[in-house]
Order: C-alpha cells, then structure tokens, then sequence
C-alpha cells in the first residue's frame, strides 16, 4: 500500500439488510469501530437501506457510504431504477459500477458501465470501477486483455476532466465469495495491469487538463482488491505491493467481522 495515502476499506453489502438491519448493524459496528483510525472506511448498503444507514452514523463523518448501482440516466421512465444524483440527495458520496454481478447476472455490457461511470462522475460521487477476469479467461491467458478491455472502455467514457476522480476494485470473478482469496502476488500483478491500462487510457484520450501528471505517469491510481477478503487475510494483503485498500463482500455482513477488518493494517 502506498504509504502516502489512506487506505480505502469498503463494505459491498450486495442484497443484503433491509433499514431496519442496517440501522442495527451501523449501531453494533460503531461501537467496536472508534473514530480516525487512519483508513476511509466506505459503507455500499442497498439503495433502499442508505438513508437508514447514515442516519445511524449521522455523528460519525468518519463513516461514508456509497451506491451498488445507478442508472443510465439522471431520471425519467425507468421503473425500478435509481439514479446517480438521486444517490447523491440520498447521502452517497460514493458509487460502484461494473461489479462483476452487475456484468454477469444483469447483462451489463462494457458500454453500459461506461455510461453508469460517468454518470458518477458527473454526479459529484467518488466512482470506484470493478474489474475482474473469470477463472477461463484467467486459464486461457486473458488475464491483461479482459482487464484492458474494461479499464478502457468504461474510462473512455468518462469525461477527461472528471477521469481522474476514478477508483478501481480488481475482483477476480474466481475470487468473489468463494473463499479463495487471490494471493498477495496474484493481486498485485493484477493491480499493475489495472494501473497500465488507465495510464494507457488516460494518454491516449489525452491527459485531464490540470491532473496530477498523467503524462509522466507519476498521478496516483487507487486500486482495492476485493474477493473473499475477511480479517484474517487483510492485514497481508493491505500490505502487498500495489494495494491500496479492499472491497469486501460477505465478511462486511458482520459488525465484529467488518471492524476487524476496518482495524486491519497493512
Ligand atoms: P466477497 O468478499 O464475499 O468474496 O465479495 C467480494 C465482492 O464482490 C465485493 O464487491
């Protein structure tokens, strides 16, 4: 982890906990989690449950809180659906796009993350794209193209000036609630592969005017590593090369599993 920067311990509760739970959990998990311990601890509740969870941690602005998904779009005719600035009233100031469970159970394709990044972006959130190979593309030697192909896709529709506001999360799909963490040199390879690729994106659209030196390629690229995370593993992979944080699933459901891992170091 670079040692400059805070690392990013993030909780994707996925479709999980209700209000009321989530409420519960924020008051069980605040208790074992004093504040300022050096990490940014982000919580990505069900868009339904996001209000009930910040107004739990109403008194901790060391606690901030995300959206799994947006739309598209800002509004409209679009039954179901949850925007980006809707997010934002709601409290967010972060958002995922591209979880591998968005791309694999609800079709969406490399255009559509694109489109859910910028609107992130737009929307004033800290917008944290995931990526991630399958076991057979990792097999069939696809690790760095499938992790391209993403990185430059959905970056390549964020506006250059807002490009640099991007988080990335590595969740090998293979990984992801499996309990078979990816080594600490597994993911770091990965997290170079991550970085190139928006370097890569980042010239070739032209560096964002007043960024942090994307041409010499100095400029930090944050990058958590998320699949099958839980305290145990944590603290290692916190510090292997090139990880500046985790995005954490199942082990997040748990006050005192969750705050083992917010006390994690690396
Ligand atoms: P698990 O931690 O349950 O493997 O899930 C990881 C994940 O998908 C986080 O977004």
């Amino acid at each position: 982890m670079n040692e400059v920067h805070r690392p990013v311990l993030a909780a994707n509760w996925k479709m999980h906990k209700g209000p009321r739970e989530a409420a519960s959990f924020m008051e069980g998990f605040l208790n074992l989690h004093p504040p300022a311990r050096g990490a940014i601890v982000v919580i990505f509740p069900p868009s339904i449950s996001l209000v009930a969870a910040r107004h739990a941690a109403l008194a901790r602005t060391d606690i901030e809180f995300g959206v799994q998904n947006v739309h598209t779009r800002e509004s409209g005719a679009h039954t179901g659906a949850v925007s980006a600035p809707m997010a934002a009233d709601a409290g967010a100031t972060w958002g995922l796009a591209g979880h591998s469970e968005r791309r694999h159970e609800f079709g969406d394709t490399d255009e559509m993350i694109g489109r859910r990044l910028a609107m992130l972006a737009d929307s004033g959130l800290r917008p944290v794209l995931c990526v991630g190979e399958t076991l057979e593309e990792r097999e069939n030697g696809q690790l760095e193209s499938t992790i391209r192909r993403q990185v430059e896709a959905a970056l390549g529709q964020v506006p250059q000036s807002r490009q640099e506001s991007v988080l990335y999360a590595y969740e090998p799909v293979w990984a992801i609630g499996t309990g078979l963490a990816a080594s600490e040199t597994d993911a770091s390879e990965a997290h170079g592969i991550v970085r190139d690729a928006v370097r890569g994106t980042l010239r070739s659209g032209g560096a964002p005017s007043g960024s942090a030196g994307s041409a010499t390629g100095d400029e930090h690229i944050t990058v958590l590593y998320g699949g099958s995370a839980v305290p145990s593993n944590a603290s290692d992979l916190l510090a292997a090369p090139g990880i500046d944080g985790l995005l954490v699933g199942g082990a997040s459901l748990e006050p005192e599993s969750w705050a083992a891992i917010c006390a994690a170091r690396g």
